[in-house]
């Protein structure tokens, strides 16, 4: 009853939030893949929802799962993330918070690669992934408010700023997978980045992260 009468402030709105890592196959059996747990797009799906919003959650491969309330797609590689989130459009919010694969193999074998006794270890050529925040953030039918997030090692608000205007987002949530325990964990600190600047939120839980972005993004609507 309390989720009932909570005040609804995106009701009619539409969001996809991408979340988790993508999969990029070398063969049948092997990928390559990323530390992502999918739990911070995953609680940021479920608190839009909360809020009253119609979300699509599109999840690359996790071990959470399905938060309740949400439309959620599951996919492996980032080619399959990109078609379906643009499947979702038209949308009002985009907020695009999986590890995406930046690279892939350049050709994924049929058949599961074999030593060869005495030869060398096959080459593993890359090729870039697209980059679905970039291609949300000038699409056509953009929504009105695209969010990415920044995974950085140092120099977060350079990095963050220069990934705002490339990537044509309105925000970008950044923070420093150094420390231990944010890639894969529990909790979260973050600095929001914005044509307007830069503020650092506290650590906190990555469902709290979720819940004052949420109501962060329902403030500009
Ligand atoms: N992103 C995406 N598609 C990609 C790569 C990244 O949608 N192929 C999105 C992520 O979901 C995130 C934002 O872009 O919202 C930033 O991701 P990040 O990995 O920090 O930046 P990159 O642009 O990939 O640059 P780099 O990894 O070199 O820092
Ligand atoms: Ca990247």
């Amino acid at each position: 009853a309390f989720f009932d009468e909570a005040p609804k402030p995106l009701a009619g709105k539409r969001a996809v939030i991408t979340s988790g890592p993508t999969h990029e196959a070398i063969d049948p059996v092997r990928y390559i893949a990323n530390r992502s747990s999918g739990r911070q797009g995953h609680a940021i799906a479920a608190a839009l929802a909360r809020l009253g919003a119609e979300v699509t959650l599109v999840s690359g491969p996790v071990t959470i799962a399905d938060p309740a309330g949400v439309n959620v797609v599951h996919v492996e590689s980032a080619r399959e993330m990109l078609s379906a989130v643009e499947a979702a459009l038209p949308a009002d919010i985009a907020v695009m918070v999986a590890a995406v694969a930046d690279w892939r193999a350049a050709d994924s074998a049929d058949q599961k690669m074999k030593k060869k006794p005495g030869e060398a270890p096959p080459p593993l050529q890359l090729v870039e992934n697209p980059d679905i925040l970039k291609t949300i953030g000038h699409h056509a039918n953009r929504p009105r408010l695209v969010v990415g997030f920044a995974a950085e090692t140092r120099d977060v608000a350079a990095y963050a700023a220069d990934k705002l205007a490339r990537k044509g987002a309105d925000l970008i949530v950044a923070n420093d997978v150094s420390k231990e325990g944010v890639m894969g964990g529990v909790r979260n600190q973050v600095m929001l980045v914005t044509k307007d600047g830069a503020e650092a939120w506290p650590d906190m839980d990555k469902a709290e992260v979720a819940e004052k972005l949420a109501a962060w993004i329902a403030k500009r609507f």
